[in-house]
């Protein structure tokens, strides 16, 4: 395989996670153990060193140190195989300072490696909350799309800006306004023309992932609202400026690209008043597998795919097919699981890598 994989780590002070050294294989690796035993500790280690943040809200420094550590400083050490070669990924971590090695050189820009962390909430909140659909498609296209992330920054600089303006009123503030809207509408052009690329290039393997997952033939489709498709930076910039007597009123910019939203459809009807708990699963699912594909294919990123017990809602059948999607899959994965069913189909697997985790230490591996 040539995909970068992770052979094994080493963390220091993380959690409840032991200082082992824990090892993977290539393929499928199935981390087991009771509830509360360290087991989403592990892939959070992994997205931390990876991704330089938790894929938990508001986690920092304090909640992620060890409680019962003797020093405040959190070690990583991993290796990861890179095109048929060992590459070291290591971090070192404190309250005031951290900094990260790859191959032992302090790591600058872009992560040579990559990870997809898949939560068992995010389907939940995927389907409940506009603000995370929002945030899940500017996350997930910035990860490729440098200058997305660089345009999307720039926008949010000057919304945070003219909110201020808005909100404090100072004298000639309008003045100021119509200076950083022609700059909004300018970013807002390109924000809009790169979220159409993306959920068109997206769509095909949505629903292709979908099929090949759960081989049922439902029709997937995720549509973007916004009230800004196709205009031009003029038509942006004079729509703002019609808002502004409502924007003054309320302290804030009411309306633009930052309140877009996104609307998955499931057979034509609305997802979020149609389908059933498994059938949102399923669909974020395919989603999130589809956004691999789509790295994989367009983009020559291979992730390691980490899977935090995502069995809820699903019945054996839709395991079942998820197992053998992942067993066809030529990328490695971690998936965790507590839930016993679950845990027996995983250990069919021929040649996946069991991991055993009891109270933060690793049992078996
Ligand atoms: N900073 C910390 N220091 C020490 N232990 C911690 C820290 N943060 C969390 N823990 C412990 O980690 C454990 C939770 O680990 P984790 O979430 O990985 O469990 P899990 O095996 O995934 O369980 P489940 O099957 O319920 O999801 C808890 O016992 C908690 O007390
Ligand atoms: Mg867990």
């Amino acid at each position: 395989m040539s995909h970068p994989w992770l052979e094994k780590i080493k963390v220091v002070n993380f959690r409840n996670i032991s200082s082992d050294v824990i090892t993977f294989g290539n393929g499928i690796n199935c981390i087991f153990g009771d509830n509360g035993n360290g087991k989403t500790n592990i892939l959070e280690a992994i997205n931390f060193l990876i991704h330089k943040k938790s894929f938990r809200k508001n986690t920092a420094f304090p909640q992620i140190l060890s409680i019962d550590c003797e020093e405040s400083e959190i070690i990583f050490s991993s290796v990861f195989v890179v095109e048929g070669e060992r590459k070291t990924l290591s971090a070192k971590i404190s309250s005031d300072s951290s900094s990260w090695f790859y191959n032992q050189e302090p790591l600058r820009g872009k992560n040579p490696v990559s990870c997809i962390f898949i939560n068992p909430f995010d389907s939940y909140h995927f389907f409940n909350s506009s603000t995370f659909r929002r945030k899940w498609f500017d996350e997930h296209i910035s990860l490729w799309d440098v200058d997305y992330k660089k345009k999307l920054r720039d926008y949010h600089q000057s919304l945070k800006f003219r909110n201020t303006l808005l909100a404090k009123k100072p004298s000639y503030f309008l003045d100021q306004i119509f200076a950083i809207d022609e700059n909004l509408a300018n970013v807002s052009k390109l924000i809009i023309e790169k979220r159409c690329i993306f959920l068109n290039e997206i769509s095909d393997f949505y629903k292709k992932t979908f099929k090949a997952i759960f081989s049922e033939e439902n029709d997937l489709e995720i549509q973007y609202e916004s009230k800004m498709i196709g205009l031009t930076d003029l038509e942006i910039k004079n729509i703002l400026k019609k808002n502004i007597e409502k924007d003054k009123i309320l302290g804030h910019t009411a309306y633009g690209i930052h309140k877009d939203d996104y609307t998955p459809y499931f057979n034509g009807l609305r997802s979020f008043d149609y389908c059933s708990l498994g059938q949102q699963k399923m669909s974020y699912l395919s989603l999130i597998f589809a956004y691999i594909e789509l790295l994989r294919y367009k983009y020559r990123v291979y992730p390691v795919v980490l899977i935090d017990d995502v069995s809820g809602e699903l019945d054996k059948e839709r395991w079942g097919n998820l197992i053998n999607y992942l067993k066809i899959c030529k990328y490695q994965v971690l998936i965790t699981t507590a839930n016993e069913s679950f845990q027996k189909e995983l250990e069919k697997i021929n040649g996946a890598t069991k991991i055993l985790v009891a109270n933060g230490r690793i049992l078996k591996n």
